[in-house]
């Protein structure tokens, strides 16, 4: 940063938290948890979720925040001031990869958003009536090369235009009104499940847990999903904890973050299963199942097009607010570290992130059956890449630097100073310390052997 120009900070409490939830509810509970839960046995494997969401998310959350405000700098910046001259500053430049490569595949999906905003409004969506006619429109749109590259260009502009205009007059003043709308619109599409028929099998899929469908693989997404959904071990909560004031308490926001984020995926389950099963599709359809399903709802549903089109603002609002804080990272980090102004640094990374998306843009048409790794096209890569190794490897990181490195007595007093639960602060130093980094090694163990073993099948396959 320039000297003399001050830090910007949260306007208020209240901005901050919501544009932290902003920055954690987006596509990954709307669009992705429904889909990896519906392909993992649905309650079972959404109860595995909460556990990691508690046991590793809260903690690995207010240590995210807690770095950020101690340092009051970007991911890289951070890691250099707490662990300075080290090898530990490579765990900034591993986030800002991170953010780098899920905007690649986020962007996509955003842009799949404005689409169906788009198909909406033309009553294109309303005029599906039947599963297999929303599977081949999907499948039409995602195939259409010129069509993937205008929305993805699209969304990521939008993006950059907000990311330019800087926190508070930017990511603060949108994550105000967005997120409330969101909770609403929501809430409308949850009574409308509800009330089809046949929709309870799907509430039963959604809430009775069913253990025997579980595998290694299904444990390891509960994992991967739960990193992906509160936007942690990439450093986004180390920005946004960098803008915090010294007023704000940490305890209280995480706390907060971490309900509104679970309890918004939990929202969606109980908006997309009863559909899936009162129309007797299939939970484990992909990434697509979310536009398999909506479509068909509203199409046959009296003002549906008006709920077509809220849905997919609803969608798009809860891309973006995420979107912003992914890209946020990279611009702090090159604002802080290299002295360029916002402006040329949103420009400049943002069109990266514009051409370096157009492989995953065209995923699901011509460039379908290119694979990147073992069957994956560059979408999937990107996205197991990121969610099942990058985030939780970089949470692990931060937890050990964190705990073992820096030093917990250095920082335990960023956590709220007046809190009356005084233990809640020793758990936290006692989960970041020992549960976190032994539970992550673990689980990268298994995730290693699992994908290890997958390879080494594959290529039994090849080789016969
Ligand atoms: N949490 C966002 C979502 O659920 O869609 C995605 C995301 C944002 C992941 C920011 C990581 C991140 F740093």
């Amino acid at each position: 940063m320039a000297p003399g120009t001050e830090r910007e900070q949260w306007g208020s409490k209240i901005g901050f938290i919501l544009a932290a939830a902003g920055s954690a509810i987006g596509l990954g509970n709307i669009w992705k948890f429904p889909y990896v839960a519906g392909e993992n046995g649905g309650a079972a494997f959404v109860l595995i979720y909460i556990f990691f969401v508690m046991v590793l998310g809260l903690p690995i959350m207010i240590a995210e925040l807690v770095i950020g405000r101690h340092t009051e700098k970007d991911p890289v910046g951070a890691f250099k001031a707490i662990a300075g001259g080290t090898k530990w500053e490579f765990v900034g430049y591993l986030g800002v990869l991170t953010g780098f490569f899920i905007l690649t595949f986020y962007n996509v999906v955003g842009g799949w958003t404005i689409g169906y905003i788009v198909k909406s409004v033309m009553g294109e969506v309303t005029a599906v009536h039947d599963t297999a006619t929303a599977q081949r429109v999907f499948s039409e749109f995602s195939a259409n090369p010129a069509l993937m590259i205008l929305y993805h260009f699209l969304f990521t502009a939008t993006c950059m235009i907000i990311v330019v205009k800087g926190i508070r007059n930017g990511i603060e003043r949108w994550s105000k009104v967005l997120m409330p709308l969101l909770f609403v619109i929501l809430l409308i599409l949850i009574g409308k499940g509800l009330s089809m028929e046949g929709g309870i099998a799907g509430l039963k899929f959604f809430l009775q847990p069913d253990f025997s469908k579980i595998t290694m693989s299904s444990v390891i997404s509960a994992l991967g999903q739960s990193f992906f959904s509160l936007s942690l071990g990439m450093g986004a909560m180390i920005t946004y904890g960098s803008y915090l004031s010294r007023q704000d308490k940490i305890l209280h926001s995480a706390l907060y973050i971490v309900f509104l984020d679970t309890f918004i995926a939990i929202l969606a389950g109980l908006a997309i299963f009863p559909a899936v099963f009162a129309m007797n599709m299939s939970p484990g359809e992909g990434p697509g199942l979310i536009f398999h399903i909506i479509p068909v709802v509203f199409g046959n549903m009296s003002y549906g097009i008006v709920f077509a089109v809220l849905f997919f603002m609803l969608l798009f609002i809860a891309a973006l607010t995420s979107a912003m804080s992914l890209l946020e990272v990279t611009v702090a980090y090159i604002i802080d570290e290299k002295g360029w102004s916002r402006r040329k640094a949103v420009c400049v990374f943002g069109t990266t992130i514009f051409i370096l998306g157009i492989p995953a843009a065209l995923s699901f048409g011509v460039m379908k059956n290119v694979t990147v790794f073992f069957g994956n096209n560059f979408f999937d890569f990107m996205d197991k890449l990121t969610s099942n190794y990058m985030l939780p490897v970089g949470g692990f990181f931060i937890a050990v630097c964190l705990g073992w490195k820096y030093g917990l007595e250095n920082t335990i007093h960023e956590l709220d100073p007046d809190t009356r639960i005084i233990s809640l602060k020793e758990l936290w130093a006692f989960t970041i310390k020992f549960v976190s980094p032994f539970l992550l090694l673990l689980m990268f163990i298994m995730l290693v052997k699992d994908d290890v073993a997958g390879i080494l099948s594959g290529l039994t396959e090849l080789l016969r």
